[in-house]
């Protein structure tokens, strides 16, 4: 049995959703996903554990990539994964968005992935299918000692 550990954030259920189906895959491959929810109100702790980060992209600033568009509602999940030790167990970005945003698709898990220097395992569009969900799956638990 593999434990996977996933910190997220959601601010309107897409990507709870997401991480809902994940762990339904996970369960019923016999191995357990166990999930945080990263928002502005949860105390910060020290993790000790490999652990993945699923983060969908609020952009203010404008509609391109540059230094002046930044991230809105995803920042406590950042200030999280930067706190004390916590991204030295970071393993990977699974990032969520809305192609229709274009060039903007996933800024944030791509910002996420290229800052803590770890792979962007993943894109999904709003709440993701069972199908990305289960090629997620296979792309993160070699990642916490599960055989690929
Ligand atoms: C105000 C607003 C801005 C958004 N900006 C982007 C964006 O720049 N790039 C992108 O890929 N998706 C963007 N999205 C889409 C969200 O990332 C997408 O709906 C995501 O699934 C939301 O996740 P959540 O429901 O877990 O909060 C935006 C959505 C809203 C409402």
């Amino acid at each position: 049995m593999v434990t996977m550990n996933v910190l997220y954030t959601s601010t309107e259920g897409n990507t709870k959703s997401f991480v809902e189906k994940l762990k339904t895959v996970a369960e019923s491959n016999g191995n357990v996903l166990l999930t945080k929810n990263i928002g502005d109100e949860t105390e910060y702790e020290i993790e000790t554990a490999p652990y993945i980060a699923v983060v969908p992209t609020y952009l203010t600033g404008g509609t391109g990539t540059g230094p002046d568009v930044t991230e809105i509602f995803t920042n406590a999940l950042g200030d999280y994964i930067a706190y004390e030790n916590n991204r030295q167990f970071l393993k990977g970005i699974v990032g969520g968005g809305n192609r229709n945003f274009n060039v903007q698709f996933d800024l944030t898990g791509r910002r996420y992935a290229e800052k803590f220097d770890v792979p962007l395992l993943f894109e999904f569009e709003l709440r993701g299918s069972i199908f990305d969900a289960e090629k997620v799956y296979n792309l993160m638990k070699p990642l916490f000692g599960g055989e690929s």
